[in-house]
């Protein structure tokens, strides 16, 4: 279980414009929660505190009890907007670095790892390539097995359609729901309504650095519109 109490991030240099103002929620495990938001709401920012990369400026983030930022490096997978593949090294190489600069396991044992995500995302052909020379949504699935290469018991995607066609959303959605997992919760920043929709169990709204509606998929998109905030149901509707 992931818990987020009290997350209040402000900005460097005006400590009282506050980019998330004392956000609160809960994250099972097995559950994949969606984060909705216009663009500006604060969702990356979110992501980068769980991520570790965004020093929090108040509040607490613990994972099965324990304060986030004890977890082992590298269990908190993340894929980002751009992927973020580094482009000097080949396929293979993105997966190894990290399990090997953390001794995960041994050199063998983490290739052929590496080989079987590679085969599980159709990719066992483009071990060798260069991030240069992948489409955008294969990028996207190395990204993904890269981060699969720790076991991360927290796995998180920031705009995971946006850099692709959009015919390929539904594609996506599939490979985000079959990484769901008993003992892994997995959450999607997404501006896209099509893909929270298809993804995901929970679903928060985040407006202006304020979480507005914390509910399930089902309250979410019910078409009577009970049991949203006044922005969410405006958001949706901007939508149709
Ligand atoms: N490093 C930063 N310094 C100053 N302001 C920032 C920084 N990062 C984000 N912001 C501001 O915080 C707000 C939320 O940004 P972000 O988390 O990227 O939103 P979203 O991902 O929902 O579009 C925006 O108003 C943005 O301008
Ligand atoms: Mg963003």
């Amino acid at each position: 279980m992931l818990n987020v109490n009290a997350l209040t991030v402000t900005m460097q240099r005006d400590s009282a414009k506050r980019i998330l103002d004392d956000i609160a929620f809960d994250v099972k495990d097995g559950q994949i929660l969606a984060i909705l938001g216009p663009s500006g709401a604060g969702k990356t920012t979110l992501l980068r505190c769980l991520a570790l990369l965004h020093t929090q400026t108040s509040g607490t983030i613990t994972v099965n009890g324990a304060p986030i930022d004890t977890l082992a490096a590298g269990k908190i997978g993340i894929v980002f907007q751009s992927f973020n593949l580094f482009p000097h090294l080949t396929v293979l190489d993105n997966m190894l670095l990290a399990p090997t600069c953390h001794k995960k396991d041994t050199a063998e044992a983490l290739k052929e790892k590496a080989h079987a995500l590679l085969t599980q995302f159709g990719l066992a052909a483009h071990a060798g390539a260069h991030p240069h020379n992948l489409s955008g949504g294969q990028k996207q699935r190395v990204a993904i097995a890269r981060a699969l290469m720790m076991d991360p018991p927290v796995l998180l995607f920031d705009e995971p359609t946006s850099a692709l066609d959009p015919e390929l959303i539904n594609e996506v959605s599939e490979i985000i729901k079959a990484l769901r997992q008993p003992n892994r919760v997995i959450l999607v920043v997404t501006h896209e309504v099509r893909l929270a929709r298809h993804v995901a169990d929970h679903i928060l709204f985040l407006d202006n650095g304020v979480l507005r509606d914390n509910v399930s998929r089902d309250v979410f998109f019910d078409e009577s519109g009970n049991g949203l905030s006044p922005r969410a149901r405006t958001f949706l509707s901007n939508l149709s």
